[in-house]
């Protein structure tokens, strides 16, 4: 990586669109892209009224997530203004279902998150596959209001209801020998229907350290705004990981495997000089593309500038002692 200080991106490079286009370019630079790349026309107030479009035809009311959930504000819930719900619906990334922002919204009905099994295995003592429906017993939901900062460069503020992932692996008691946490998406290119196309190695894989995982602010998000997560934005179970860049976020997971060796995680295999393991939110460390100092909150306009750790640095900085950042990116 580079040591010079971040460079600010020049105006014409500000959209996030035109960062996320960017991203593209690189797949299909590297032959990786076989689509047509529909081009974004407009601004992001244009993109913000196509989506209500979107919106209105695809975007079908989620339930209510079923069983006990603890609403009250948690010690690490942010004040920020919440993203609305149709811009936290209809702006992903979820390249299984499609490429553009709008992709996965419109596509979102080949993915049946029920039923749904979880795997739980690796370097565990009591190693599980539990229906999605049991697990979801097993848990009382807490909502965590959190900061997503995309690697592209735009943000959200995501009420993600779920439980920590350490409860969950608490369950099935790591040996001593689990130093790694893998996460993997589901395999099935009818439900995902990107999968039929190679832009990126699939499954989508991600991973964690343990320590990591088991940190309190590591999630597993089953809902958002109080209702059933949507399948495009990872139903029915999707990792949450705020101090990172959003893709350590894998949606739709169906194993959880304890290794003894760092795993290999999608976008780290695709570019391994831009997309590190670790992905810490960093200001100071460039993408060799585009600047990381600052990012683009969606429905801002101004830019804000991007916080180390994407201001949960007091929570984990403590982690990486010792580690040069720039080295382990
Ligand atoms: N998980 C899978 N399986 N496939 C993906 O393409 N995209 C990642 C992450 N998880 C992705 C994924 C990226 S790049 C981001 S920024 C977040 O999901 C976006 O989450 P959201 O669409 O819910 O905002």
């Amino acid at each position: 990586m580079s040591d010079k200080p971040p460079v600010e991106p020049p105006g014409s490079e500000i959209t996030s669109e035109r960062l996320y286009l960017r991203r593209r370019d690189f797949l299909r630079n590297a032959g990786l892209f076989t689509g047509t790349a529909a081009a974004v026309a407009g601004g992001l107030y244009l993109l913000t009224r196509k989506q209500r479009r979107f919106m209105d035809a695809y975007v079908p009311d989620a339930g209510a997530v079923t069983g006990p959930v603890v609403k009250a504000k948690g010690a690490f819930d942010t004040d920020e203004p919440r993203t609305p719900y149709e811009d936290v619906t209809t702006y992903n990334n979820f390249y299984e279902l499609g490429l553009d922002k709008e992709d996965p919204a419109r596509l979102a009905h080949y993915l049946k998150p029920r039923p749904w099994t979880v795997t739980v295995d690796g370097e565990v003592h009591e190693p599980k596959t539990v229906d999605i429906d049991q697990l979801l017993s097993w848990f009382t939901m807490e909502e965590r209001v959190y900061r997503m900062r995309c690697v592209e460069a735009w943000s959200m503020v995501i009420p993600w209801l779920g439980f920590p992932l350490a409860a969950l692996l608490s369950r099935v008691k790591p040996t001593s020998h689990a130093r790694y946490v893998t996460f993997t998406t589901l395999m099935d290119p009818e439900q995902l229907p990107g999968q039929q196309r190679p832009v990126l190695d699939w499954p989508y894989l991600e991973g964690l350290r343990l320590d990591e995982a088991m940190h309190p602010l590591t999630f597993m998000a089953m809902g958002l705004y109080g209702k059933q997560l949507p399948a495009q934005n990872g139903a029915p179970l999707r990792l949450v990981v705020p101090w990172k860049y959003g893709f350590k976020g894998g949606k739709s997971i169906v194993r959880i495997s304890l290794t003894r060796t760092m795993p290999l995680t999608t976008w780290n295999m695709a570019a391994p000089h831009e997309y590190g393991f670790y992905a810490n939110v960093n200001p100071a460390v460039t993408h060799p593309r585009w600047s990381q100092a600052t990012e683009r909150r969606i429905g801002d306009f101004e830019r804000r500038p991007t916080l180390p750790f994407n201001g949960y640095g007091e929570q984990v900085a403590h982690l990486y002692a010792g580690m040069d950042l720039r080295e382990n990116f």
